[in-house]
C-alpha cells in the first residue's frame, strides 16, 4: 500500500519514522492469509430480557447512562457509552474508560486518545467521521484496574447492541482485552494480530471482519510496537477497501 506526504507526516506524528510500510501485514509474527471465524456471539437472555436487543440509539444510551447492573455504578461518575458517526463504517473498540474518560464522558479523550486520533488520521480517518469509537465496558474500573468477568458480562449486551445498530463494515478492537472479550478467545495479542477475524452480534446477522491491534496505552509505554499498529491499521483499510 502506498501512503500519501499527508500520511507520512500522521505517521511520524504517531511517532513512527523513518516509515517501514509492510506490503503483507500478514508476515508479521507469522500469521498467514487466514480467515478466522470467531464464534457468533451468544444472544444473552439479559438483553432479550430487558429488551436491550429491541433498542434505539436513544433509548439504549439513555438506559445506559442509569445502568447499575454492576457495582461500577457506585464508582463511575457517569457512563461513557461510545462517539462518532452512528452510520459510520468503522467501530473501534477499546477496553473501559480511564480517569478522563470518566471525567468527560467521551472514550478516548486522555494521552492514549490523542495517539488515538493520530493513528486514525494516518489511514485518513477522523473520530466522528465515518467511524463510531466505543469500549466494552461502559464504567470505569475503580484505579483503572482489570473489568471482571462479571461485569463484562452484565456489560456486554450494550456493545452487541451498539455494533448492531451500527452495522459496521469493519470493527478494530484494541488490546488483549477488548480482543479477547469480542472474539471470545483466550489467545494471546501476537496470535490475534495479522488476521481477519469475523464478529456476529447476533447468529443470524451477517459477519463482520474484525482486525486487533495493539491498545494505544500499550503503544505509549512501547513505542517500538507502533510499526506494528502500523501494519494492523494497513490491514484494516485493506480489509475494508476489499468490500467495495
Ligand atoms: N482506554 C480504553 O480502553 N478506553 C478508553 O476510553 C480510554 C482508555
Amino acid at each position: 500500500m502506498s501512503i500519501s506526504a499527508e500520511q507520512r507526516a500522521r505517521l511520524q506524528a504517531m511517532g513512527i519514522g523513518p516509515v517501514w510500510v509492510l506490503r503483507h501485514a500478514q508476515a508479521e509474527e507469522g500469521g498467514a492469509d487466514e480467515i478466522a471465524a470467531a464464534p457468533a456471539a451468544e444472544k444473552t437472555s439479559a438483553a432479550a430480557a430487558s429488551g436491550i436487543d429491541q433498542m434505539d440509539w436513544d433509548t439504549l444510551e439513555q438506559t445506559v447512562s442509569s445502568c447499575t447492573a454492576c457495582g461500577l455504578c457506585k464508582t463511575r461518575t457517569q457512563t461513557v457509552f461510545g462517539v462518532g458517526d452512528q452510520h459510520a463504517d468503522w467501530l473501534l473498540i477499546g477496553e473501559a474508560p480511564g480517569a478522563e474518560e470518566d471525567a468527560r464522558g467521551e472514550p478516548f479523550v486522555g494521552q492514549a486518545g490523542r495517539l488515538l486520533d493520530n493513528m486514525l488520521k494516518a489511514v485518513g480517518l477522523a473520530r466522528g467521521q465515518n467511524v463510531y469509537i466505543a469500549n466494552v465496558l461502559k464504567c470505569r474500573p475503580p484505579n483503572n484496574r482489570n473489568p471482571e468477568p462479571s461485569e463484562v458480562a452484565q456489560c456486554a449486551p450494550y456493545l452487541q447492541r451498539q455494533v448492531a445498530l451500527l452495522q459496521p463494515k469493519l470493527i478494530v478492537v484494541m488490546g488483549r482485552f477488548a480482543a479477547q472479550t469480542l472474539l471470545n478467545s483466550d489467545a494471546s495479542i501476537a496470535n490475534l494480530r495479522g488476521k481477519v477475524h469475523h464478529y456476529r452480534a447476533h447468529p443470524e446477522d451477517s459477519a463482520i471482519p474484525v482486525i486487533v491491534t495493539y491498545h494505544p496505552a500499550y503503544l505509549l509505554r512501547t513505542p517500538t510496537d507502533k510499526a506494528k499498529s502500523w501494519a494492523d491499521l494497513c490491514l484494516a483499510q485493506s480489509t475494508f477497501q476489499q468490500q467495495h
